[in-house]
């Protein structure tokens, strides 16, 4: 049975002053049943987890190199993260497949690093409005988990973002996130084995207050990765209740 996750991406957004919205949210929620993560931007990555270290929320990165060191102007690698006090990293979001121009084999590359550092990797796949239109998102999504998966099934979390539903307020119908979910569960005891069943799947792609329930009663959604709310404490404190 997979644990239950509401984890945040704040992306480019924060600045020293809203560390206050996570000490809200901590003081409104000190006791979830589910995991709670906050992926700030690497420079406020450790003043959050100092801002934490009392409580059980966890903090993370939103990428990593894959290499352990040297001459990568401007890159941060897994254990430079382990070090300012994350335990998970994001990887292969469909915005750094796009900006940065992210393949699977470099998304498996960081998994990989990750795992060596002892941190948990969020693996992102999800299709384009494209490739959805074409009927072809459950291919993308299998073969993006395939070539972006690490050998070994521990420290992992899979998260599934169709890209045209991040921050568009559009969102799957229940019945294709638990088509895709399901398909993810598959690749994933395919390649695993039992331990799959322990990886938890998160949903992502306008997660909000509103509908954050209903998508967790889908089966095989074990919570969410949350962009846009889960930047103020109350938006993301209510889709924290309602996971768990
Ligand atoms: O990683 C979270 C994400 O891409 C979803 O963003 O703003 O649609 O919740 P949003």
């Amino acid at each position: 049975m997979a644990r239950k996750l509401a984890a945040g991406n704040w992306k480019m957004n924060g600045l020293a002053a809203d560390l206050a919205e996570v000490e809200r949210l901590w003081a409104a929620h000190p006791s979830p049943r589910c995991e709670v993560l906050i992926c700030p931007p690497a420079t406020l990555l450790s003043r959050m987890a100092e801002r934490l270290r009392d409580t059980t929320y966890f903090v993370g990165g939103q990428d990593c190199h894959s290499g352990e060191s040297g001459a990568h102007t401007g890159d941060i690698s897994a254990r430079m993260l382990l070090d300012a006090g994350a335990s998970h990293v994001i990887l292969g979001h469909s915005e750094r497949r796009a900006d940065h121009a992210e393949t699977d084999a470099m998304v498996r590359d960081k998994a990989l690093a990750a795992q060596a550092a002892g941190l948990t990797s969020i693996i992102c796949v999800g299709e384009t409005e494209a490739q959805r239109d074409a009927g072809d998102a459950l291919p993308t999504v299998k073969a993006q988990l395939s070539g972006s998966l690490p050998d070994d099934p521990a420290l992992l979390v899979v998260a599934y973002e169709p890209v045209w539903a991040i921050g568009s307020g559009r969102t799957p119908t229940l019945d294709d996130i638990a088509r895709v979910h399901g398909a993810m569960r598959e690749t994933l005891a395919i390649r695993f084995g039992p331990a799959a069943d322990d990886i938890p799947l998160l949903y992502g792609g306008s997660v909000k207050p509103a509908n954050a329930a209903e998508i967790f009663g889908v089966p095989n959604v074990d919570g969410a990765l949350v962009g846009g709310a889960s930047l103020t404490a109350d938006e993301f404190g209510e889709i924290i209740a309602a996971l768990g």
